[in-house]
C-alpha cells in the first residue's frame, strides 16, 4: 500500500463564505491538514477596505472584520491566515501603505469586473496601472493576486478554438504589468492555459500561480458530456493541451512557481432554472485530489522522487512565496478508496466535486 506524509499545508486560495456556514467550510480545511489560507474576499459586501473604521456604513466590510469571523469560527487554529484587499474603484494608494504598515495587509485580489461569483465590484486592471495602486503595492511588498480572465467580452470571443477570456488577458494585460512593476509580486490564480503557464515560466521569480484540483484532472469535454454542471467553475476547464501545459509545469522536479491553490467555492445551491453558480467544492478532499492528478500526470507517488515533486506543489513553493514556515505538523496520503460524503450546513448541503460527478469513492484517503 502507497502511503507517505507530508508537512501540513497552505490552501493559497479558498473561498470561506459568511456567517453560520463558516465553521463547516473551516473544519473541512482543517481536516484535508490544512494549516492555513488565503481566504477570497468575493464576500457580500465585498472586503474592500482594510479597517472596520473604514466600512462606510456597510458599504464595504474591512479584512479586520473578516478575519475576526473566520477566526470566530475556527481559523484560529490555522497557523496563517490571509485576506486579500479586493481591489475596487475606491482602492487608493493610500490604503495600501496604511494596510501594509497595520501589517493587517499582505495581498490584493483583482476581479475581472462582473466576471465570476461575487466580481461585481471588479476594475479593469488597467485602472490600477494608472492609480498608483500597483506601484504603492510593489513598494509595501503586497502581492497581487490575479483573476487573470478579459471581462465583458461577447460570446464567441468569450470562449472559442484558439483563444478565450483568458488567453486574451494573459496577451493583453500581463506582460504589461510584469514590466512596469517588475519588484510586484504576482500571483496568477488557478490558470488554466497554456498560455497563461508559458507567460508565468517566463516571467520571473516574482511570478506565481495558483493551480485547482479540477484544472489538472478534467477537460471541457469532462463538463460538456452529460453537461456535468458541478464542473462549472470559472475560469472554465480547457482543452487537453492546456491540460497538459499545467501538468508539465507542477510536475516539473526543478518547479519554484506553481502551487496549491484549490479554489474551493462552495454554493449550497448550484444549478437553478436560471443558470448555474461557477465553483467547485473541494474542501476536505484536495489533496487527495491533487494526488489523484498528479498520478493522471504520470508521476509515481510510490516513489520519493514522486513525492517530492507533489510536496514542492502542495506545501513548499506557496509557502515560500508568501514567507510561511514549512511545518513540522503533518498529515499521512495512503492509497486506499474514501467514501466522499455531503456536507451539510445551515444553508442547506453542499456537494463536493466528485460526488457531483456521481463518484462516490476516492482513490486516496488522508490521515491527520
Ligand atoms: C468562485 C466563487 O464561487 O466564489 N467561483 C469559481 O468558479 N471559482 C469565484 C472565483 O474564484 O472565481
Ligand atoms: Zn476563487
Amino acid at each position: 500500500m502507497i502511503e507517505f506524509t507530508l508537512p501540513k499545508w497552505y490552501d493559497l486560495h479558498a473561498h470561506f463564505r459568511q456567517g453560520g456556514v463558516l465553521e463547516p467550510y473551516i473544519k473541512a480545511h482543517l481536516d484535508m491538514g490544512c494549516a492555513g489560507a488565503l481566504a477570497m474576499p468575493n464576500t457580500k459586501p465585498p472586503t474592500a477596505v482594510v479597517f472596520e473604521d473604514d466600512e462606510n456604513n456597510g458599504k464595504y466590510w474591512s479584512i479586520e472584520r473578516y478575519m475576526r469571523d473566520l477566526r470566530a469560527a475556527g481559523a484560529d487554529k490555522f497557523k496563517e491566515l490571509i485576506v486579500p484587499l479586493y481591489l475596487t474603484i475606491d482602492t487608493s494608494p493610500d490604503m495600501i501603505i496604511k494596510g501594509a504598515g497595520s501589517g493587517l495587509l499582505k495581498a490584493c485580489k483583482s476581479y475581472p469586473p462582473h466576471g465570476t461569483t461575487g466580481a461585481e465590484y471588479g476594475v479593469p486592471t488597467t485602472k490600477f496601472m494608472d492609480n498608483g495602486v500597483f506601484e504603492a503595492m510593489e513598494q509595501a511588498g503586497i502581492v497581487l493576486c490575479v483573476h487573470g480572465e478579459e471581462h465583458g467580452l461577447s460570446p464567441d470571443h468569450y470562449f472559442d478554438y484558439g483563444q478565450n477570456a483568458e488567453t486574451i488577458f494573459y496577451d493583453n494585460y500581463m506582460p504589461i504589468v510584469r514590466d512596469k512593476f517588475p519588484n510586484l509580486k504576482i500571483v496568477c490564480e488557478h490558470v488554466t492555459t497554456k498560455k497563461a503557464v508559458d507567460f508565468v515560466l517566463g516571467a520571473g521569480p516574482n511570478t506565481a500561480a495558483t493551480i485547482t484540483p479540477q484544472h489538472l484532472i478534467y477537460t471541457i469535454g469532462d463538463l460538456l458530456q452529460g453537461l456535468k454542471y458541478h464542473l462549472f467553475c470559472l475560469p472554465l476547464l480547457k482543452y487537453s493541451e492546456d491540460r497538459q501545459a499545467l501538468r508539465k509545469a507542477v510536475t516539473d522536479p526543478n518547479n519554484t512557481q506553481f502551487f496549491a491553490g484549490t479554489d474551493s467555492a462552495p454554493h449550497t445551491t448550484k444549478a437553478t432554472d436560471c443558470g448555474c453558480a461557477a465553483g467547485c467544492f473541494t474542501g476536505g478532499i484536495a489533496p487527495q485530489l491533487y494526488a489523484q492528478g498528479f498520478e493522471l500526470a504520470g508521476v509515481d507517488l510510490s516513489s520519493q522522487y514522486g513525492q517530492d515533486i507533489f510536496r514542492k506543489f502542495l506545501c513548499e513553493n506557496g509557502a515560500s512565496f508568501y514567507g510561511f514556515n514549512l511545518l513540522d505538523d503533518s498529515f499521512t496520503l495512503r492509497k486506499e478508496d474514501m467514501p466522499v460524503k455531503v456536507l451539510e450546513t445551515s444553508e442547506g448541503n453542499v456537494v463536493p466535486l466528485p460526488l457531483g460527478l456521481k463518484n462516490y469513492t476516492l482513490p486516496w484517503s488522508i490521515k491527520l
